[in-house]
Formats: structure tokens, sequence, C-alpha cells
């Protein structure tokens, strides 16, 4: 855990920002492709439908069109930024990275950017590296995009994986804030030895590109789903618990709970165990299914958007995916950086 100790700079988000494809995919297309129904995607998982981006369209597209829109509700001109970290596990290619094909399209010169894998704790991850760099004083405003395109390794042949997940991005612009507001307190975490259960095999050094990678569909993800689940809803508790009172605060002063979306069980659950009724997680899978890195992004920015994330409330992000990764954040929100666009 981040102690909050050694440096008086509150760093917070100042904005925040996403985007989706336009393509919707609901239950009722997966059903014609395979062996699936409506009423088993909706009572095991939530999801009702999810985003599918357009061939030709990247990673460092729908992320630069997420950025902008966090620049635009910080009051933050590109120029200012002196930091881009990009949480995918889809990037446009393997390099360079896709924080630097975003730092291209926002027209930034010469500043750090590099791409972060952690899967779906990506963005709690990313938000983690970016607090600790502008804590140092070293820089002073930092974007932060957790993007992915999951359609492109997903298997749709595969009911048990291709009825989860969507395409989405989501965009924080960090910088100092009034003291007493912005993180108090971060965590991020991993389990090596249990990555097994969550992998893309091939297309990397170890198993490169070839007929046979392709023919045995090794570009797809493979999950144990069940493990997942588990693993899921008990580093939620672990975490957001450890967090809330590394911050001095009770769950009870928790406004909103914003988990991975990744499926309405696994949410639930985490309420239950945390002893929080359910309003106050907020729920948007039915919508996009899991978008990985975006997700936590997404679904804060669609928060702030409905005007429900007032200065002062206390913010939970929690995340957990591919590694196995976890990240858990707890934010005090300060609302004076945005612009109200
Ligand atoms: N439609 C119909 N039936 C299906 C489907 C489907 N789409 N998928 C699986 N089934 C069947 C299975 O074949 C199985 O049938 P059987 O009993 O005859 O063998 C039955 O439904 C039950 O399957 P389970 O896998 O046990 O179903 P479960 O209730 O565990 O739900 C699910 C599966 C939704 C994947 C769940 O385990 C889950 O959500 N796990 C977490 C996944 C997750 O969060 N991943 C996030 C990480 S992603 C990342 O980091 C990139």
């Amino acid at each position: 855990m981040t102690s909050r100790n050694q440096s008086t700079k509150s760093i917070g988000i100042l904005g925040t920002g996403s985007a989706v494809p336009e393509r919707v995919l609901t239950n009722a297309d997966l059903e014609a492709m395979v062996d699936t129904s409506d009423e088993w995607i909706v009572s095991r998982t939530g999801i009702r439908e999810r985003r599918i981006a357009d061939e030709g369209v990247g990673a460092s597209h729908l992320a630069y069109r997420a950025a902008l829109k966090a620049l635009a509700r910080a009051g933050t001109k590109a120029e200012e930024l002196d930091l881009i970290i990009c949480a995918t596990v889809t990037p446009d290619m393997a390099f360079p990275a896709t924080a630097c094909l975003v730092q291209e399209l926002l027209g930034v010169k010469n500043i750090p950017a590099f791409d972060l894998s952690a899967g779906c704790s990506g963005f709690g991850y990313a938000l983690t590296v970016a607090e600790s760099m502008l804590k140092s004083g070293t820089y002073q405003k930092a974007l932060v995009v957790g993007v992915d395109i999951l359609s492109r390794i997903t298997d749709y042949e595969d009911r048990s994986t291709s009825v989860l997940f969507g395409d989405g991005a989501g965009a924080a612009i960090l910088g100092e804030v009034p003291p007493g507001f912005g993180f108090l307190a971060t965590e991020i975490g991993a389990d090596g030895a249990s990555g097994g259960v969550l992998s893309l095999p091939a297309g990397g050094s170890l198993q490169p590109a070839s007929l046979e990678s392709v023919q045995g569909r090794q570009h797809y993800i493979k999950m144990q789903g069940s493990d997942v689940f588990k693993f899921a809803v008990r580093i939620i508790e672990e975490a957001a618990n450890r967090v809330v009172a590394e911050a001095g605060l009770n769950m009870d002063d928790i406004t909103w709970l914003v988990p991975h979306q990744a499926n309405i069980r696994i949410i639930r659950s985490s309420a239950n165990r945390l002893g929080v009724p359910e309003e106050r997680f907020f729920v948007n899978v039915d919508r996009y299914g899991n978008t990985s890195a975006a997700s936590i992004g997404l679904a804060l920015d669609e928060l702030a958007e409905r005007g429900d994330l007032k200065s002062g409330d206390s913010v939970v992000l929690v995340g957990f995916g591919a590694g196995l990764t976890w990240s858990a954040l707890v934010l005090k929100w300060f609302e004076g950086g945005r612009s109200g666009e």
C-alpha cells in the first residue's frame, strides 16, 4: 500500500472522459452466432449489449477521443500534459506503445508516454503509477487512459467468453488538488502464480503467430471463468476494506463504489460481502459488457457526466483482472478543475 504521509502534495482527478464505438452487439445478435440465449447471458452476467469497434479502429483512436473529452472537462490544454500512461492489453500493435500514438494524435512533444499491462486492473494501476509520479513533483499533469478493443481477441465461436466482452476507453487528467482531496489511499497487487486462468496464449515471444497458432485459435482469450469469479469476489472485498481503512474511513463514508464491470453477480456478491447497499455500486455492465482496462474509467466518467459526483464525495475504485492483478483506490472527489462542459 502507498503511504499518504510522505508528501504534502495532494493529487486528484481534474476531469474524466470516455469513448465507445457506435456499433452495438446485442444478446439477440449473439444468439445468432453461438449456442446461447438472452436469458442465460442476462441471468449469469447482467450484460444486455456491448460496443464493437469497426475495422480500422485501433485502441489509440478510442483513447484519443476519451482523452480529448477528459482534457475539456479538466479545462486543460494538451500542451500542459507532461506524462501519458495508457493501460491496455490490446495495443494498436506491439510497439510503438499506444501511449506514444495517443501523444502524436494530441500533438504533444517531448514528454514520457508508456503503456502498462495489468488486464482489467489497468486503469487503477495507471492511476496509482501516475499519482506517485506527480506526487514526487517531477510531473505536474498526467493523462491516464484505459482502453481495450477486446473484440479483436474474443473468440466468437466460444460461447463461454464471447458474450462477456466489449470495446471502450476511459480517461482521466490528474493534477494537484487542494489538501484533503484526491487520492487518499491506493493499492495495487498481483498473484502471478494464478495467471494461467486468464490469458492470451499466442502472439508474443513464447508463441509467435504461426499457421498452427491461428488454426488452434490461440490468439483469443482463454479463461477459466469460475476461478476468475472466485478471485474477484475475494479480492474486491479484501482490497476495498484495506484501502478504506488506510484512508481513515469506514464503508459507510463511501458515497460510490465503482467496481470493474465484469459481471453483475460479482458486483452483487461484493456488495453483500462488504455490507454496502447495492445502490452505492455504480453499474453499467448491462450496456457495455466487460471493457477490461477501460471499464472503471468509463464508469467514473458516466457517474461524473450524470452529475452524481459532488465535491467531497468519497469514491472507491476497485478492479481485478489478468495477471491475476488487482487495484483499489480511495478518492475524495474534487470538482474545482472541471470546466462543466
Ligand atoms: N450461453 C449458454 N450457456 C453457457 C454459456 C453461454 N454463453 N456459457 C457457458 N454456458 C454453459 C456452460 O457450458 C455450462 O454448461 P454445463 O453445465 O452443461 O457444462 C453452464 O453454462 C455453466 O457454466 P459456468 O462456466 O459454470 O457458468 P458460470 O455461472 O460460472 O458463469 C461466467 C460463467 C459468466 C464466465 C462467470 O464464471 C464469470 O463471470 N466469471 C468471471 C469472468 C470475469 O470476470 N473475467 C474478467 C476478467 S477479463 C480480463 O481481465 C481481460
